[in-house]
């Protein structure tokens, strides 16, 4: 059942980013997924996001592009330790209190972050960009007989409504939008990645980037896991609305 509940002040680090867990909304239509306000500050965030905005305008070279039917617009970098507070918060969400953490909101407690941050790291996805609806892959495709788990977008900046971004939660042949998360600076959806958990981006709609942070979370493989790839629907008609 949906519901609300108050967490603690989970204090990782007093200097840098401090990674806390203060209170968490579980929704669980169209599927199970908490929201958290706020994992960072949301001065933090915003410190973050513009250190992060900053590295991209200036080492384009060092962020990968993704500009396809599915992925509009979407920039990725791997190596989030590059950019000034990227270590603290990668660590701080790698840290044993923060899985801890995560196991009691998702009850998932044999978690292991992933070294590689294989897909992690910060995304930004520019004006008139979206993530067209997908299940990520299963199988981590470096680490043997470990699947992604448990997923965490954190978002670093925000805006208005009318400004797109959210992130979106489909149904599960992909063909309507069942649920909505807006960008809040330094909030954080959570969510347990499946064969219908089907989600996106939508259509940034403003003349500046949306900014992110993303974090996945390992577990043994089960049997019955087996998508080594990610699985796109191509968006019919218009991304905008
Ligand atoms: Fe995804």
């Amino acid at each position: 059942m949906d519901g609300r509940k108050q967490g603690k002040a989970n204090v990782i680090s007093e200097t840098g980013v401090s990674i806390t867990v203060p209170l968490v909304d579980y929704l669980t239509f169209p599927f199970d997924h908490w929201v958290v306000d706020y994992v960072v500050s949301r001065n933090d965030a915003i410190n973050l996001a513009s250190y992060v905005a900053t590295h991209w305008t200036q080492n384009k070279n060092k962020w990968v592009l993704y500009n396809n039917d599915c992925e509009r617009r979407k920039w990725a970098n791997p190596n989030p330790h590059d950019i000034p507070g990227g270590s603290e918060l990668f660590d701080g969400l790698s840290s044993k209190r923060f899985i801890d953490d995560l196991c009691e909101i998702t009850g998932e407690c044999q978690l292991f972050t992933d070294p590689t941050l294989h897909g992690a790291g910060f995304h930004i996805v520019e004006p008139d960009g979206y993530l067209a609806p997908h299940l990520d892959y299963a199988l981590h495709p470096k680490i043997p007989n470990m699947e992604r788990r448990v997923n965490l977008i954190m978002f670093l900046n925000g805006g208005s409504r009318e400004d797109g971004g959210a992130f979106e939660l489909w149904n599960d042949t992909a063909t309507e939008v069942q649920g909505r998360v807006y960008p809040k600076p330094g909030s954080a959806v959570i969510w347990k990645p499946g064969d219908v958990e089907f989600h996106g981006t939508q259509l940034v709609k403003r003349e500046y980037p949306r900014i992110a942070a993303a974090m996945y979370y390992l577990a043994p493989a089960r049997p019955n896991v087996s998508r080594k790839r990610a699985l796109f629907i191509p968006q019919r008609g218009d991304p905008s609305s």
